[in-house]
């Protein structure tokens, strides 16, 4: 029996600080559709795969089961407004933010936001309650080195460290 309310469950999951994600896809009509995301884990390394817990009333759910591809936006820390952006129920959100096709699926990249991007083919998609768990196997990156916005006690802030990583600027490679 589960003991553990809703209120409860997260509020120990607020006490685990992570990145934030914007998570696209194309439905079948060729329309972008995109969430904040902060469920995103690396799986394997060989293949280069991720997942994420989507809603299964998620809008951008729909669109991924429909296309079979998506992309990952981490985003740079001064993108809370993006984050927002895309956890509201915003009609035109890809009308308020840059972005471009990626490369091999043509799913959007937020080239304003984020400071990592993935593009993914999904692998396999398990029902789980109220979320299905997707894996994608990575297999387009690019990253501009900036530091990331993070998301934790229920609210967004900047990487404390401040400055950037040594990564190539706008680089993109295949996912490794
Ligand atoms: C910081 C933050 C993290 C979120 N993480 C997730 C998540 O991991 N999975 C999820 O299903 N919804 C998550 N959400 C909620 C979705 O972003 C929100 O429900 C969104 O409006 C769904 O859009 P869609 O229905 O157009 O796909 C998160 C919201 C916020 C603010």
């Amino acid at each position: 029996m589960n003991g553990v309310t809703g209120a409860e469950y997260r509020a120990l999951m607020s006490a685990f600080p992570t990145g934030v994600a914007v998570v696209t896809a194309l439905d079948a009509a060729g329309q972008p559709h995109g969430m904040t995301c902060t469920s995103l884990s690396s799986v394997t390394v060989d293949p280069p795969t991720l997942l994420v817990c989507l809603d299964v009333r998620s809008g951008t759910l729909a669109a991924i089961r429909a296309g079979g591809w998506f992309a990952v936006n981490l985003l740079h820390e001064d993108a809370r407004d993006v984050a927002e952006l895309f956890a509201a129920p915003v009609p035109d959100r890809f009308r308020r933010t840059a972005s471009r096709p990626s490369p091999t699926a043509g799913v959007p990249w937020l080239t304003g936001a984020a400071m990592a991007v993935a593009e993914c083919r999904v692998s396999r998609r398990i029902g789980a309650g109220d979320h299905d768990v997707v894996f994608g196997e990575v297999v387009t990156t690019a990253h501009t080195g900036d530091p990331p916005l993070l998301y934790g006690h229920r609210r967004f802030c900047a990487w404390p460290g401040g400055g950037s990583a040594p990564a190539a600027a706008l680089a993109t490679e295949p996912g490794r």
